[in-house]
């Protein structure tokens, strides 16, 4: 460890401690999200398990409810339900790294993990160089940085980064995100025998690229992987224009899929589909995990998206992660659910079934609560049903359409909404509610609704209401969080 390195690991405790007490009493601190100590966390990074134990590294900027340069923050869990909180992974110590260590992922070799990252160096506007970097570790806990494996290929802006490695035979790849000079974003492909020298492919996707359009001038945190037969990348564009429900947010999450050709290392893709509809998702990293299952963890937050209205920023830290879902294909589209893990968070279960509602608005007993798992199965559903949240959200459906609304959280006097359209209507709705965000996961993980709220502190109500007649059956559990 250099002194430079410790001198800011010092920092970063001393403004943890100075935070502490705030941090912990604020009324929007979550039971069961990762969340940061102090400051501003963005991307989840380096998501792994190795040895049986689940690395969850994310995007950390202790010193301010900002972006700036940033740090890995590191949480461990062998379960995926009780988490620790590390020591700092990775510090931006480095001439290479000094403006910012930025989003990468991890694989193991060689029985060390290994951790693939951007070392950014700002300009005056952009990013003046990204650097692709390593660091290992013996233990999973402290890391070695390696230095600079991969400067950045003529033909492309500052803006290139957020590597993603994994193995194909006797190959390692990685896909990086990045900007061309005519400002298209595209996701750049380099091979390696070594994980040392890397060898400059090119786009495999991107904005203008085959028989994609225009579509964004920057392409951030891009992952390919295998799912169930299916080639899937997964990418954040951003500078798409809103399109009737889709690309509401200021920038995209979603995905392509196709067929990865590995003998050609080209990758032939359809069209582009959002992986989530709520007004806080991007930068989903997947693994895969010992099990075999694909994990996935995104950001609960979207750059440049009123960051600062977030009334946590008082508190002195802002954003958190997801709860962990499972990835399958289902021939048409990424299905996501959570992990069956969560149910460890369970008290006893509350169950109503068969609840009629006609031309009414009504509680239903028990349900209530800020930290709480809810599973709703329609039997019929005439002609809207809505569930009110704290007096705050609201998620409504009506004409196959889900709509979910919240004050504005820029300007609470206005009302901001998020939509999509099932095609083959509401069968079923899974809330996980934490003190201060919603994941709502419907008809089994078809569409998925990831929102921070922020209602008043202590409200818990929940109520149902229905145009026409709706039934349907309630399963309600608490869910306790981890330390
Ligand atoms: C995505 C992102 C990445 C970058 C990181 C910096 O949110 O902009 O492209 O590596 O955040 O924190």
């Amino acid at each position: 460890m250099s002194k430079h390195d410790a001198e800011l690991r010092k920092k970063v405790e001393t403004e943890i401690q100075k935070h502490k007490q705030i941090v912990e009493a604020d009324t929007y601190r979550q039971n069961f999200h990762h969340m940061p100590p102090v400051g501003l966390m963005n991307d989840p990074n380096g998501f792994i398990q190795w040895k049986g134990v689940y690395h969850l590294f994310y995007q950390w900027m202790p010193f301010e409810t900002a972006h700036g340069a940033k740090y890995w923050g590191h949480y461990t869990s062998e379960d995926l339900v009780n988490w620790k909180h590390e020591a700092v992974a990775l510090t931006p110590s480095d001439w290479y790294d000094k403006d910012g260590v930025y989003s990468g992922s991890a694989i193991v070799h060689d029985d060390q993990l290994h951790l693939f990252y951007t070392g950014n160096i700002e300009g005056e506007h952009e990013p003046e160089a990204e650097y692709q970097c390593l660091a290992v570790s013996q233990d999973g806990i402290h890391f070695e940085k390696k230095g600079v494996l991969i400067e950045t290929p003529k033909g492309y802006t500052g803006h290139f980064r957020d590597p993603k490695v994994w193995k194909n035979g006797d190959q390692w790849y990685m896909v990086v995100g990045a900007q061309t000079e005519d400002k298209q974003g595209k996701a750049v492909l380099f091979r390696s025998e070594d994980l040392q020298n890397w060898e400059h492919i090119g786009p495999i996707a991107g904005s203008k690229e085959g028989k994609l359009g225009e579509f964004g001038y920057m392409w951030e945190c891009p992952d390919l992987f295998e799912l169930d037969g299916a080639d899937v990348l997964m990418v954040c564009p951003q500078g798409l224009e809103a399109d009737g429900m889709d690309y509401a947010n200021t920038y995209q999450s979603g995905y392509f899929v196709g067929k990865w050709d590995e003998t050609a290392e080209t990758f032939q893709h359809g069209d582009f589909r959002e992986l989530d509809r709520g007004f806080e998702f991007y930068a989903p990293q997947t693994t895969r995990d010992e099990k075999g299952r694909r994990l996935l963890v995104g950001w609960m937050g979207v750059p440049d998206q009123y960051e600062q209205a977030h009334p946590t920023v008082e508190n002195g830290w802002v954003h958190c992660l997801t709860i962990p879902r499972e990835l399958k294909w289902n021939g048409e589209r990424i299905i996501q659910t959570p992990v069956p893990e969560l149910a460890h968070m369970r008290g006893p279960v509350l169950m109503h079934s068969s609840i009629t509602i006609e031309n009414d608005q009504k509680a239903v007993r028990g349900v209530q609560g800020r930290s709480v798992e809810l599973n709703l199965d329609f039997e019929s559903l005439e002609d809207m049903f809505a569930i009110e949240l704290f007096q705050y959200a609201s998620l409504s459906y009506k004409d196959r359409v889900v709509t979910l609304s919240r004050p504005h959280l820029e300007d609470r006097s206005k009302t901001e909404f998020r939509r999509v359209k099932l095609d083959e209507g509401l069968r079923n709705l899974r809330l996980f509610i934490d003190q201060s965000s919603l994941e709502i996961f419907i008809n089994g993980g078809e569409e998925v609704f990831t929102s921070r709220i922020y209602p008043q502190a202590e409200e818990e109500h929940i109520l149902f209401t229905s145009l026409g007649s709706t039934t349907f059956s309630v399963e309600k559990w608490d869910l306790k969080g981890y330390e």
